[in-house]
């Protein structure tokens, strides 16, 4: 068996809303909508109908400005523009729920860490135990300038700032030993204060003197995921997540991929059976294979529309820091003639757009190369599940995450279509048997 998770791209933004964004006929009102909560506890009950672990909610601080030099785009067309904060989404989308894990996005440069100690122990308490924390560095110098940096950190230095960040937290959690709550009425004490303890943390970035001013929650240490996969990327997962996003394009290097962390994760000192690496995919999935067949043609088609093309070239430029503003170069330079170097984001996502095509031209790029891929997932609901199957028994294990606009046709088609295929043949669960998230990781 494997497990599924779904990514909310978007974030608590705007969701699919107009066709000339290339979403299709199935937006619904959702550009009039996406901001109240409707959409997204629909998402949640239908995901755990389908039995999905969780759902990721993205998050990203800012109006994004380096492409071209303005937020004329982002905000015509409302690329990552506008965003509500994620975290009230939480108990709304598990209040209607009993089993699905909701793992919002937290930056190590928003919060610091008491904050968000804090915030997500209370959140766990608030869904029994179904949420999780999706730690990023941010990616670009907007989001950084709005927390008080002139520019972001580099982008190594920013891991070893999250590491640092991660334990901080994880102390802070931890800061209630077992058994410190007595809630005792009859002898009228609440709490044994010997078994609370201060943390003194002074590191490079952080300083927090603790104990957390709350009891543990359900899961007391709050489950981490993280999708960094440079090297210090890598690092941190190994050492801290429960749960990895990791972007490949087809079988053999996923399976690499999961050996490697593995491996990294031993080195830890830890359980590699106790990490699920989720391989991020866009399937498309119709009613019969002709008809996804022909479904995948047109969004190929599509990326080379002037629309598709002025999308990508923003989501470079975002992908890159903000370092690189790919509106300003003529899309008939070759790959090996953009100085890719000054980047300071994403760095996994900006070597999945280029690599291996050095001596390609950047309109050839941008419209024909993807960040995440399908993974070969294409066909019927029947036709993706067997695949789905056989591309998990390549990998060696764990779970597949799912990147498709957030739409009720979608939902739909994964909760009434796939689902049930899935679940025929005993590739995911028919049942939850725990009641947090991290009982739905470890299940199996
Ligand atoms: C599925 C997925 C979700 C992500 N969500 C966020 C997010 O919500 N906010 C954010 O700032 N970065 C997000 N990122 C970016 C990652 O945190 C990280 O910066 C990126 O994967 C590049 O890492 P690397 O430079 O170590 O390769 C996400 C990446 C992936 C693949």
């Amino acid at each position: 068996m494997f497990h599924l998770g779904w990514f909310l791209g978007s974030g608590f933004g705007i969701q699919p809303w107009s066709a000339t964004n290339g979403d299709g006929p199935w937006a619904g009102s959702n550009v009039h909508d996406w901001m109240k909560p409707d959409i997204y506890i629909d998402l949640a009950k239908n995901l755990e109908r389908a039995g999905f672990d969780y759902i990721l909610i993205e998050d990203t601080a800012m109006v994004e400005d380096s492409y071209q030099q303005s937020a004329e785009t982002s905000l015509r067309r409302g690329f990552m523009a506008p965003k509500n904060d994620p975290m009230p989404l939480v108990p709304l989308m598990t209040r209607a729920t009993n089993h699905i894990g909701v793992i919002p996005t937290v930056s190590t440069i928003q919060y610091p860490p008491y904050l968000a100690a804090r915030l997500y122990t209370t959140l766990d308490h608030l869904t029994k135990g179904r949420v999780g924390m999706n730690v990023v560095t941010s990616v670009t110098d907007r989001v950084a300038q709005n927390f008080g940096y002139d520019r972001h950190l580099d982008h190594d230095e920013r891991y070893t700032m999250a590491m640092e960040w991660i334990d901080v937290v994880k102390q802070l959690q931890g800061s209630w030993e077992e058994g410190a709550v007595v809630a005792d009425p009859e002898a009228g004490i609440y709490a044994d204060h010997t078994k609370v303890h201060p943390i003194d943390f002074e590191g490079e970035y952080f300083k927090s003197r603790g104990p957390l001013n709350t009891i543990p929650g359900p899961q007391r240490l709050v489950p981490v995921c993280s999708a960094g996969s440079s090297m210090p990327g890598r690092r941190l997962a190994a050492r801290y997540d429960d749960t990895m996003i990791a972007q490949l394009p087809d079988g053999p290097s996923a399976r690499k991929y999961r050996d490697d962390m593995r491996a990294l994760v031993a080195e830890e000192g830890r359980n590699p059976d106790d990490v699920k690496f989720m391989f991020i995919a866009t399937p498309t999935i119709a009613a019969t294979d002709a008809e996804a067949v022909e479904k995948a043609a047109a969004a190929k088609e599509w990326k080379k529309s002037d629309k598709a093309v002025e999308y990508n070239l923003w989501n470079m430029s975002y992908t890159s820091g903000g370092r690189i503003d790919f509106g300003g170069i003529d899309p008939d330079t070759k790959v090996k003639d953009i100085d890719l170097s000054k980047q300071n984001g994403e760095h996994t996502s900006i070597a999945n757009l280029f690599g291996g095509r050095e001596e390609q031209t950047l309109r050839e790029v941008v419209s024909t190369s993807f960040q995440i891929g399908d993974m070969g997932l294409v066909g019927s609901p029947d036709t993706v599940a067997a695949k789905m199957g056989d591309l998990m028994d390549e990998i060696g294990g764990d779970g597949f995450l799912f990147y498709l606009p957030t739409t009720r046709y979608n939902m739909a088609m994964v909760a009434d279509g796939l689902a049930p295929a899935l679940k025929r043949r005993g590739l995911t669960r028919e049942s939850y048997t725990g009641g947090t998230l991290r009982d739905n990781l470890l299940q199996f």
